[in-house]
């Protein structure tokens, strides 16, 4: 693989192979490869013809895509790098963030200069530009509630644009920029984060965990380490086998649905969800199937938790998809409740 252009700022590679840049470790190539470092760079490059006619994918850490096949146009890769303090009253502080960073060393930063409220977020994989796309959740907290604003590029109207909190539509995994995927690309996030903040425990196993750290006043770091610890063991570690996290999301049903099934499978974790809607847990479900461990190839449901799907080793993205619908079938067929992928499936 060798680059074929080099700008100031970017540089772009003919049939790039993606399988380093997705966490599943699947094979596929890109008809184009383009490493931004510099957002300032995207109007020179959205003049070229090739991402005018050309589909387009923009890539973070690839912590959230399954490729069942190659990718036929571009593939943008934003890599600018940097953190900044805007202002900060001692009390509360704006921080500018590229999309590039990592998310989880944006946390620990945070963390580290004593600001809270990303402790539940620790050890999401992905970029800090990703987040507010898919509105990144775990333990009880979401980034929507500490996402200032959100700039992006807008291949619509050509050039950059702050979008406030209150205009990023976010909602459960979902956002304006997961929805309108080809029209925004996200290049940096404005945080609002607080230096003192009640720490939130009440998701299920905080508590216990930070018990057993002997941890009786939790603060945010305390909070991130007995997080850290939950998911270290429930999770399996991308590092060590490909996984995307949760490949499903928990299905959203209407309030008599959830009681209707509730009433035949007492276990069934059932979360009010506001709207006359309750969140059905999907690891439940799938487990209750039996499929929890299953393995087709190298294609499997992870051992650990019945929510992942894991790339033992050589699966293709399209047998990790087969293995998705069989999934998704059997769920159905059991319950009558579709559940719908978590992760972009190309
Ligand atoms: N459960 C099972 N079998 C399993 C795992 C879980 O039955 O193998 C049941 C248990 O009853 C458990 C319940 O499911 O109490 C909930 O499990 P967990 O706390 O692990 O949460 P989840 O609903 O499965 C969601 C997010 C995760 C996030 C956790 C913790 C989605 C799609 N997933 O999973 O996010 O880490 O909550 O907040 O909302 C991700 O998005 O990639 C992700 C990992």
């Amino acid at each position: 693989m060798t680059a074929i252009a080099e700008g100031d700022g970017y540089t772009i590679v003919e049939n790039a192979s993606l399988q380093g840049r997705n966490t599943f470790r699947v094979p596929a190539r890109a008809k184009l490869l383009i490493d931004v470092r510099k957002p300032a760079a995207l109007g020179e490059l959205f003049g070229y013809a090739a991402l005018k006619t050309q589909p387009l994918l923009v890539l973070g850490e690839g912590s959230n895509i399954l490729f069942t096949r190659d990718w036929p146009g571009v593939v943008l890769s934003i890599a600018a790098r940097g953190i900044a303090v805007l202002d900060d009253d001692g009390d509360r502080a704006r921080i500018r963030v590229e999309a590039g960073e990592n998310w989880n060393d944006f946390v620990r930063w945070s963390l580290g200069r004593g600001f809270a409220g990303l402790e539940n977020l620790v050890l999401i994989p992905g970029t800090v530009g990703a987040a507010p796309i898919q509105n990144i959740g775990a333990y009880g907290a979401e980034v929507r509630e500490f996402v200032a604003c959100v700039e992006a590029w807008d291949r619509n109207a050509g050039n950059l644009l702050r979008i406030d909190n209150a205009d990023c539509a976010f909602d459960y995994r979902d956002s304006l920029f997961k929805r309108d995927r080809n029209r925004y690309v996200v290049t940096a996030v404005e945080f609002g984060l607080p230096r003192q903040r009640e720490p939130r425990i009440d998701y299920a196993g905080v508590r216990e965990e930070l018990a057993a750290l002997g941890v009786t006043e939790p603060t945010a770091p305390t909070v991130a380490k007995a997080i850290a610890r939950i998911r270290m063991r429930k999770l399996p570690n991308p590092a060590l086998i490909g996984n995307a996290g949760s490949f499903f999301k928990n299905p959203l049903v209407d309030t008599a649905k959830a009681a209707a099934l509730r009433g035949q499978q007492p276990g069934l974790p059932v979360w009010p969800a506001g709207d006359g809607r309750a969140k059905l847990s999907a690891a439940w479900l799938i487990e209750s199937c039996g499929f929890k461990g299953l393995r087709e190839g190298d294609a499997a449901v992870s051992e650990q938790h019945a929510l992942v799907l894991v790339n033992h080793g050589h699966a293709s993205g399209a047998q990790i998809w087969a293995l998705a619908e069989r999934v998704r079938n059997g769920v159905c067929t059991r319950f009558g409740v579709e559940l719908e992928p978590e992760p972009l499936v190309i």
